[in-house]
């Protein structure tokens, strides 16, 4: 197959949801469909379950699950197809954000009951930002849940998003009797025994033929029939363009559960969904189907065993082939390197592969050369923008517990924060450190870590900051900065970049702060040029 038609067959994406949703039941039942898989349950759910923050066990099975369902790979009708797993738990949300940067597309689960949940509205956000095209899969139709238009409103609303239904359930909970499927004219009827066998669907190219009453009645009928003249009555048609700009998104529903739905939205999908976009990087655009290979590290796993340090970096591949053993520029140390076995990813299990294309992930053995964000090339000096790292939430002074231990307490924070799993600061006053993350469960995991992986004791102590913000003066040598950087002095730090950050230990001192210093401006992430 030439290079070109690798490009085009590709479709890599991602399935953010709030925790509970579906996310998992859904990959699951993707995978199903592509032959990857061949019964429920193989696929682990990565969250952490409920109550178990302090339990390390509970901690390091999720690690190992994560390194398995990082990329699930699977062919389906031809289309090679790289779901991105996206862990749900607000705590690792950064890792989230992260690997949104390497989808070319997501999908989002929304619970019928629950409707926009608060992750999903954040997750969201982060893809509108970066025009990502999103299709919504409304879940769990089998049980009784919102009214279908109300909640359309409400992922216009909340989320921010243009929708326009692909499919429309017919019936809800106990009453519900199907779907019918907008995109494709056809009817799709709930028996309950799809989770074995996969519904066939029915042709109804005339909504008004009796035909339709005989099947789900006639009160269902009349029903769908009103809802669908209101479906196009209200919302915009579907336009290819729209979905791949990210102004329009297309919405499903069904029971990811009942294996239900999920073939319309598979099918669709692979129809509509893009292909491996361009990326731009800080000096130019860079296209798929450009000779010379080109990608970038979104995720850093360590190793599950403490014993042999490695890690594996997971590069999306932008341009190019990316080969086996072959060398490439490692852009920001500036040293080639070449891999003698990179990882490919297939479903649940990992091989090594001679060759890969844009749109894949390859997984690489690192010593400790990588971090996120950086680049490899051929040769060329360019490097891909656009992981920015976000003010953290909780923040808490790290001190070593064991002075014998310093230099691996050092080695140790290194890395994990190359990994991404904090952020460290060290303050301009006295150079202690400072450790930011988005939740608290972060904390228990650094310690855990540096103890059984670098052998190296810390404890934390708390500090007041409300947000981290990356400072942006108009000109660095007028009066105002200067007065700004003596008079905050004690709330200054730098980040693991030497970029300089403020600590608002409050969102009223942040707002004074602001008024008071008008030249200067104060974001809530790294990447504000
Ligand atoms: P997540 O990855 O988004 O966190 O969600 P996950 O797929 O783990 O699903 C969360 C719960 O919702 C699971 O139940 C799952 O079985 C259930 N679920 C998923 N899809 C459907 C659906 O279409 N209908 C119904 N009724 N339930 C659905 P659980 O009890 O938490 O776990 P389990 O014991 O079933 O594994």
């Amino acid at each position: 197959m030439s290079f070109i038609s690798e490009i085009n067959r590709r479709r890599t994406f991602g399935i953010i949801s709030h925790p509970d949703a579906g996310k998992t039941t859904l990959t699951e039942k993707l995978l199903l469909f592509g032959g990857a898989i061949n019964e429920a349950g193989a696929v682990k759910s990565n969250k952490i379950k409920k109550g178990a923050t302090s339990d390390f066990m509970e901690i390091e099975r999720q690690r190992g699950i994560s390194v398995a369902t990082s990329v699930l790979a699977f062919e389906y009708n031809g289309i090679k197809i790289n779901i991105l797993d996206t862990p749900g738990h607000k705590d690792f949300a950064e890792d989230t954000f992260r690997t949104l940067t390497a989808v070319d597309s997501v999908i989002v689960v929304i619970d019928v009951a629950k409707g926009v949940e608060e992750q999903t509205e954040k997750l969201v956000e982060v893809c509108r930002m970066r025009n990502i095209p999103i299709i919504v899969f409304i879940n769990k139709l089998d049980r009784e849940g919102k009214d279908a238009f109300d909640l359309l409103d409400e992922i216009e609303q909340k989320l921010g998003l243009r929708v326009t239904p692909l499919s429309f359930p017919i019936g809800m909970g106990y009453d519900f009797k199907g779907i019918y499927n907008i995109w494709e004219k056809n009817i799709n009827l709930f028996s309950g025994n799809s989770r074995k066998d996969i519904e066939d669907t029915i042709e109804i190219s005339d909504l008004d033929s009796e035909e339709l009453n005989t099947l789900i009645g006639d009160t269902s009928a009349n029903t769908l029939r009103e809802e669908l003249e209101l479906v196009e009555g209200i919302y915009p048609k579907f336009n290819n363009k729209d979905y791949l700009n990210g102004d329009l998104q297309p919405v499903f529903f069904g029971s990811a559960l009942n294996n239900f739905g999920v073939r319309e939205l598979l099918d669709c999908f692979v129809e509509i969904a893009p292909k491996p976009r361009p990326k731009q990087s800080e000096e130019r655009l860079v296209k798929p189907e450009e000779n010379k290979f080109t990608g970038f590290v979104f995720k850093i796993h360590a190793n599950m065993d403490p014993k042999h340090r490695d890690r594996l970096a997971f590069i999306k591949i932008v341009s190019g082939e990316f080969k086996r053993n072959t060398p490439y520029l490692h852009v920001r140390l500036n040293k080639k390197l070449k891999f003698s076995s990179p990882n490919a990813f297939f479903a649940e299990k990992k091989q090594i592969v001679d060759i890969s294309y844009p749109g894949d992930i390859v997984g690489l053995h690192d010593t400790g050369n990588f971090k996120i964000g950086d680049t490899l090339t051929e040769g060329e000096a360019i490097n891909y923008k656009g992981i920015p790292s976000f003010s953290p939430e909780h923040f808490r002074y790290i001190n070593n517990a064991d002075p014998l231990k310093s230099k691996q307490l050092y080695k140790g924070i290194d890395q994990l924060m190359d990994e991404g799993v904090a952020q460290l600061f060290t303050l301009d006053l006295n150079g202690r450190k400072v450790i930011g993350t988005v939740g608290a469960l972060q904390y228990e995991v650094i310690q855990y870590r540096l103890e059984h992986e670098y052998g190296a004791k810390c404890t934390y102590e708390n500090l007041n900051v409300h947000k981290a913000c990356w400072i942006e003066p108009e000109d660095e040598k007028n009066e105002e900065f200067k007065d700004f950087k003596r008079v905050k002095q004690r709330f200054l730090a730098r980040d693991k970049q030497n970029q300089l950050v403020f600590f608002a230990d409050s969102l009223f001192s942040l707002q004074l702060t602001e008024q008071k210093y008008p030249s200067i401006k104060f974001h809530l992430t790294s990447e504000f040029k």
